[in-house]
Order: C-alpha cells, then structure tokens, then sequence
C-alpha cells in the first residue's frame, strides 16, 4: 500500500464501504438515476470534520421535485485527476464543476474506479430551473446514485449495504442529500432515542408514525427565484465559533426527542410548534453570524404572518418551513388541500415571485 493510500485509510470513516472488487470495463456504459428534493422538519446547520453534522436531523422527501442524472463512462483515463464534463438541461455546465470535483475526491477511496474514466454527466431537475430551490441534496443524491448503479453493475452488493452507502456517498457531496436517497422520512445524525441513527448516512424513520403524517403537501411559495447570495457551505461554517452553536445543536437534538413524540401522537399543533420553531432558529443562526447575513425577504415575513392569521381563524393544521433561503415551504395533510388551496390563491400568491409556486408532496406507506 502506497504512503498516500495508506493515509487516506487512517482518515477513511467507514473501511467497510471501499469498493474492493476490480471493476470490468465500464467503457460506454451510462448509468442512470433519479432522486428527489427533500424538506427538513428538524434542520442541519452546522457541521465538523468531513461533512460530520452537529446534530440530529429528520426530513420528508419530496415526490415531485427530482434531479435526474446518467453518468456515462467515456474513454479510460490514466492521469492523476478526474476528467469529467458537466451538462446541465443538456448545456455545458463549467459552474458545476467545482462542486462536483471536490465530491469526486471525497468518495475517490470508495470508489476508485471512478478515476479510471473519462466521465460525462448530463443532469435535470423537473422543478422549474433557478426556482431558488435548493437543488444539492437532489443533484447529489442522483449523482451518488449511478455511482453505485455502477459499482452495483460488476459487485454483489446487498440492499441495505447498497442503500446504506449510496447515503454514505451522497452526504459527502452535500449533507442533506444524504436524507434523499431513499425512504420517504429519513434520519440523519446520531441520536440516543433513534436506534441506528448514524452521522454517516441517512436511516429511514424507524419509530412509530401516526397517519395524520402520511399524506402531506409541501406547496413552495417562491418568494425569490434567485440565487442565493450565501451559499449553504459558508452558512455551515459560520457555525464554527459562533456565540450560540452550541444552545442551538442542544436545541436541535432536544427537538428531534420531541418530533419523535409528536410523530407517533399524530398533535399537528405541536408538530407545527416543532418545525416552524427549527425554521426560524435557522434563520437566528444567520441573523447572528458573523459576518451576519439575511436571507428571508420581505414577502417571506409577509407570508408566514399570513399563515399564522388563516390558522388562528380557520383552525386548521398548517404551518411553515424555511430552507437556506427565501422562499416559504407551506405544509399541510391532504386533507385540507381545498381549503389551503384557496388561502394560497387569495392570500399568498400576491408574495410569490410572479406569482409561482410548486406543489410538491410527501406520501408514506
Ligand atoms: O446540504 P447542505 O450542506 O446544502 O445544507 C443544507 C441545510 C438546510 O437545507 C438549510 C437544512 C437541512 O437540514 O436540510
């Protein structure tokens, strides 16, 4: 084994997920995979070491919102760098290209076939394009997918050591896209009240779940379609140093006791209380970073006081999330659809950035 391997080994956090088969050739062949967008009920902001989270975090996935990729294995390759091009809604996409590269060296112990291609990757999302959704946990998601569609082509790989490192390999892209490829309400980050839960990879919800849970909407209200002016990466490391990282981490993992609570009870109005609370602490770690930064717009203050004037009258269950961004994640069961749907005409959409927004949902078995 050479030096450098040999120090990789000693960071590797998980030996047991290097790829060790030799691969066929894999020249020509594509591989595809789709994974979809998820929305974090308890959120992860802050993270230490190689993309290792500062607490427990759980999300619903998303059903509509997906980044579609093919992976294609081109000529072989015999330099030392990954040599790849990026089509992005089948134009070339060199602004993708960092991200994607400092991923490839990431997984490179794991997945050292890799290397040895010249790789294309052509990628879409079915939500319309620069929606200012956040497309990572999606891109990367799909992307670890046909990774592992392709190690999967030439090794015996069981179903959960598959679905156990594709997460594995996608958090290392993006941490939130470890919760997106697979199950429909996964857990990320080591908590002592989720047997199994990991900072590795994201596990599927395996508590009890009432039905009040398992038909829900998430309508996106795009308050800003932009690109965001602070990107996730430099949101996570202000958290390093920051007067209150450590209350918030304590919060957050004191909340994912109590999601789990709330999740077998079935109370929406505690599990509003829950979400909308990790929303806006969210936001309080950005407000108070340093340097400081806003990322809610005036419309998004204008909706979510909305929202919280149509629950107070109508009494029903709904209630609000925010991503690392502006736009407002409006929840609700399925069974309130009509009603919410009609608030969302007369009284929202006037916030919404030409008046868009996107109705996704979330369906568990
Ligand atoms: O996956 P990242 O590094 O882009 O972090 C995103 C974190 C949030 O979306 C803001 C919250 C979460 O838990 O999804």
């Amino acid at each position: 084994m050479g030096l450098l391997s040999l120090r990789k080994n000693i960071f590797m956090q998980k030996p047991e997920f290097v790829c060790r088969d030799q691969a066929q050739s894999l020249k020509d062949q594509t591989f595809e995979a789709s994974a979809p967008s998820n929305i974090a009920l308890v959120k992860y902001w802050g993270k230490y070491d190689q993309q290792l989270p500062a607490n427990t975090s759980i999300s619903f996935t998303l059903n509509a919102c997906k980044t579609e990729t093919q992976l294609v294995f081109k000529a072989g390759n015999t330099t030392d760098t990954f040599v790849f091009d990026v089509f992005f809604e089948g134009e070339k996409a060199e602004n993708f290209k960092p991200k994607i590269k400092s991923f490839f060296e990431r997984i490179e112990a794991y997945v050292p076939f890799l290397k040895n291609y010249q790789l294309e990757i052509h990628t879409s999302n079915t939500f319309p394009h620069s929606s200012g959704i956040a497309s990572s946990a999606s891109g990367m998601a799909a992307l670890a997918k046909t990774i592992m569609a392709a190690e999967q082509s030439f090794s015996q790989l069981t179903e959960e050591y598959l679905q156990l490192k594709t997460s594995f390999l996608a958090r290392l892209g993006s941490g939130s896209a470890c919760r997106s490829t697979s199950g429909d309400l996964v857990v990320w980050g080591a908590h002592s009240d989720i047997p199994e839960s990991s900072n590795f990879y994201g596990i599927h919800y395996n508590q009890a779940l009432h039905a009040n849970f398992k038909n829900f909407q998430d309508y996106i209200l795009l308050v800003d379609k932009g690109q965001k002016q602070v990107s996730s990466s430099v949101g996570h490391n202000l958290m390093h140093g920051h007067p209150f990282a450590e209350q918030r981490f304590a919060q957050a993992n004191q909340h994912m006791a109590k999601m789990k609570s709330i999740l077998a009870t079935g109370d929406y109005d505690q599990f509003f209380e829950i979400v909308e609370s990790e929303a806006l602490s969210l936001h309080a770690m950005m407000l108070t970073s340093q340097p400081y930064f806003i990322l809610m717009r005036p419309n998004t203050l204008q909706i979510i006081e909305r929202i919280w004037r149509f629950r107070k009258e109508s009494q029903l269950p709904l209630g609000f999330t925010l991503d690392a961004g502006a736009n407002v994640h409006l929840l609700f069961p399925t069974a309130v659809k009509t009603k919410v749907e009609s608030f969302i005409e007369d009284e929202l959409k006037q916030f919404c950035q030409n008046q868009e927004y996107i109705k996704d949902e979330i369906n568990i078995e």
